[in-house]
């Protein structure tokens, strides 16, 4: 048995036990994946500056997102089809959130649905990540069952009208439930752990869609699903419907540019989230850790700024916040938990992250996740 030590050690142990089109599904960029890889190596080139000899007792994580406290600066990403990494995923890993005190966002493509989140999670709030339609009647039933769910925030996101191609699922055939063609079930037939899993439940499609849009009973591809349903006209019109609609905090994800992040602040909305879709959608932008700073210095004084892309290590979450972030998001460090061993491997995750933030934030001479600021940073590498 191995010990798990890092994030790697769950990557390693979900590539093993998850079907490959599922796993090649989360752990892919788009093209080249050019900027899935500059999120993860840009925060390598950082450097800290080691402190010493500053009394580290009494060190605390704890901080706010949203004005919602959180035991420490990472929230869990919304992540499609996080059901088909384990079964009943979402729930899984909202119970992992609960427990370590850090908010979970439940996709719109999630497999388990807003209803059974609730349900099983025994009713502790979580944020809900909305995607965009073209039939406007499911958007506000969603935002309305997002409210009943008792949701305290709703995040939308605002880069995904288009796909992205990422050439794995095309080759993979990727569809939830999988389809049984002979490469796949040879591939199923490795997997007895996961096979088993999903014969416990019944949960295998998209549970906040299908039975809820009308003459929607399979979905099939996303891909397919994306380009005859998401709404490539979605505009910043349509952000201040949603904003209304909701009533609620809300949350922009996607945000790359300086000048986007002004027409979030516009918009009105409580915090931005510096993205670039995990590297799945425009290959060739910047890594979210270099596109940071600008969106900071531009808005930062105006709206919370949070980020996600590349985060693996408890460094990775230290470095954004020194650099002006007030939050981050984890997306592939939870789902390799969570295809590792389930709820377990969240927990696993998690508590990597937190020590990780903990140790390294007390080397560099803070002992206040709050405090922390640029100066922990050698100059010259960020
Ligand atoms: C959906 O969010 C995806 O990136 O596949």
């Amino acid at each position: 048995m191995t010990v798990i030590t890092h994030i790697e050690d769950l990557r390693i142990m979900a590539k093993r036990r998850v079907p490959r089109m599922f796993y090649e599904y989360a752990d892919a960029g788009s093209w080249t994946e050019s900027t899935y890889r500059a999120n993860e190596a840009d925060f390598q080139s950082m450097l800290f500056r080691q402190r010493v000899a500053v009394n580290l007792e009494n060190r605390s994580l704890r901080t706010h997102m949203i004005g919602q406290e959180v035991a420490m600066p990472v929230a869990i990403a919304p992540t499609g089809l996080t059901g088909m990494q384990y079964a009943d995923g979402e729930i899984l890993v909202a119970r992992a959130a609960k427990k370590l005190g850090v908010p979970y966002t439940l996709s719109t493509m999630s497999i388990c649905s807003i209803e059974d989140v609730a349900k099983e999670t025994g009713g502790h709030p979580f944020w809900f990540q909305l995607y965009v339609m073209k039939d406007r009647a499911f958007i506000e039933s969603l935002i309305e069952r997002a409210k009943a769910a008792g949701c305290s925030a709703l995040m939308l996101t605002l880069d995904l009208q288009i796909l992205g191609q990422r050439h794995k699922d095309l080759k993979n055939g990727m569809t939830a439930p999988p389809k049984f063609t002979i490469p796949n079930l040879l591939n199923l037939m490795t997997k007895p752990r996961w096979c088993l899993g999903m014969l416990g439940t019944q949960r295998h499609g998209f549970g906040n869609i299908v039975g809820h849009v009308k003459g929607v009973t399979n979905l099939g591809s996303l891909s397919e699903w994306t380009s005859k349903q998401f709404d490539p006209a979605l505009s910043w019109k349509d952000v201040e419907w949603i904003k209304k609609c909701w009533g609620g905090k809300l949350i922009l994800k996607g945000i790359q540019d300086p000048q986007d992040a002004q027409m979030a602040v516009d918009s009105g909305a409580d915090a931005l989230i510096v993205s670039n879709h995990g590297g799945r959608q425009l290959d060739g932008a910047e890594s979210s850790i270099r596109a940071l700073p600008k969106v900071v210095d531009a808005v930062g004084s105006k709206i919370e700024v949070h980020m996600d892309g590349g985060i693996r290590s408890g460094q990775d979450v230290l470095k954004a916040m020194a650099l002006g972030a007030r939050g981050t998001y984890i997306g592939r460090a939870m789902l390799y938990g969570l295809g590792a061993m389930g709820q377990e491997g969240v927990e696993h995750a998690l508590r990597i992250i937190r020590n990780e933030l903990d140790l390294s934030m007390a080397f560099c001479g803070h002992t206040d996740i709050n405090k922390v600021d640029k100066s922990i940073l050698l100059p010259g590498t960020y």
